[in-house]
């Protein structure tokens, strides 16, 4: 299924509570606090060629963004893995993104969770190319400040994502690809669904994961750096650090790796340069590393 058009995607089988469920019945309800309030935490992951990418990292950081807001997942992980294999098998795909939902559930209005006995799940598997493009892209610097780690911590996938919305509708308005949005202090956090890279000679620097998402395609890349002829450095970032950078790139699972043309206005050097080019290469090649990904054909049916 390659069908990219909303009829095509409002005709894909879901995984909801533990089942199947038809495109007809595949809706949430209106009481649900994930719609009513944002409350809630997700996940998205790659299906390639039939396997499912960093399924375990992503299983984690789903469990920890549940703790972190107090929410209860009503199923283990590998009945978390059967509900995504069973829902790309039922819509008949090989290559999705795979998104899980858990919201806190259906309840009376008011914001209090106490009021929703259980969390709703939801899993989601739907063609997605990928999500920036394929061509190095300009950005610009958004006014819009990435919530503070003091009201939502940032390593918490939550529903909430108007701050992301809003320096997106920034970057539309100015004709720009995407938006960096910047922390409390002016310091660099990340992208509206990505997080950034700086090449400065054999450094190769991101921000913290204080304001910024512990994406798991920039820990890979962390990980990838050393073979590529870089040091990896986590550390404060500077907007003027992205604009005399050697390289700029964006990753994350739904973009994959972005090379960047300029930011606000500022050229970059190169894009994509040599050393992004290298860590997309070696990034790629993990795609198939059985210690990176699980294959459909070896999770067990539900
Ligand atoms: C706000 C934000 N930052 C960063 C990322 C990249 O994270 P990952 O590489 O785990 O997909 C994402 C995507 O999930 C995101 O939504």
């Amino acid at each position: 299924m390659t069908d990219l058009s909303l009829e095509g995607h409002l005709s894909l089988a879901i995984w909801r509570d533990g089942a199947i469920v038809d495109p007809s019945r595949a809706t949430v309800s209106v009481w649900d606090h994930g719609l009513l309030y944002g409350d809630g935490v997700f996940e998205g992951l790659r299906l390639r060629a039939g396997r499912l990418y960093r399924h375990r990292q992503h299983l984690v950081r789903l469990r920890r963004s549940a703790r972190a807001i107090a929410l209860d997942v009503p199923y283990d992980d590998e009945t978390l893995l059967r509900g995504m294999a069973a829902t790309a098998r039922a819509n008949g795909l090989e290559d999705a993104h795979v998104r899980i939902i858990l919201t806190r559930g259906i309840g009376l209005p008011g914001v209090d969770p106490q009021r929703c006995p259980r969390a709703t799940t939801l899993i989601l598997a739907y063609p997605f190319p990928p999500l920036l493009g394929s061509e190095p892209i300009r950005l610009i610097t958004s006014s819009v400040v990435r919530k503070s780690p003091r009201s939502v911590p940032a390593r918490v996938k939550s529903l909430s994502y108007l701050d992301n919305v809003l320096a997106k509708v920034q970057a539309n308005a100015a004709g720009a690809g995407d938006a960096i949005m910047l922390d409390a202090g002016g310091l660099v956090a990340e992208a509206t669904s990505t997080n950034v890279f700086a090449v400065h000679g054999e450094r190769l620097m991101t921000p913290p994961t204080i304001a910024a998402l512990a994406g798991i395609t920039r820990a890979t890349i962390l990980e990838l750096a050393a073979g590529a002829g870089l040091t990896p450095c986590v550390e404060p970032l500077e907007p003027g650090d992205l604009y005399t950078a050697d390289e700029v790139f964006l990753t994350g699972s739904g973009a994959g790796i972005v090379p960047v043309a300029s930011i606000d206005g500022r050229d970059l050097p190169a894009a994509p340069g040599t050393h992004t080019r290298a860590l997309e290469a070696a990034y790629r090649a993990t795609w198939t590393d059985p210690a990176c990904s699980v294959a459909l054909t070896d999770i067990q049916e539900a």
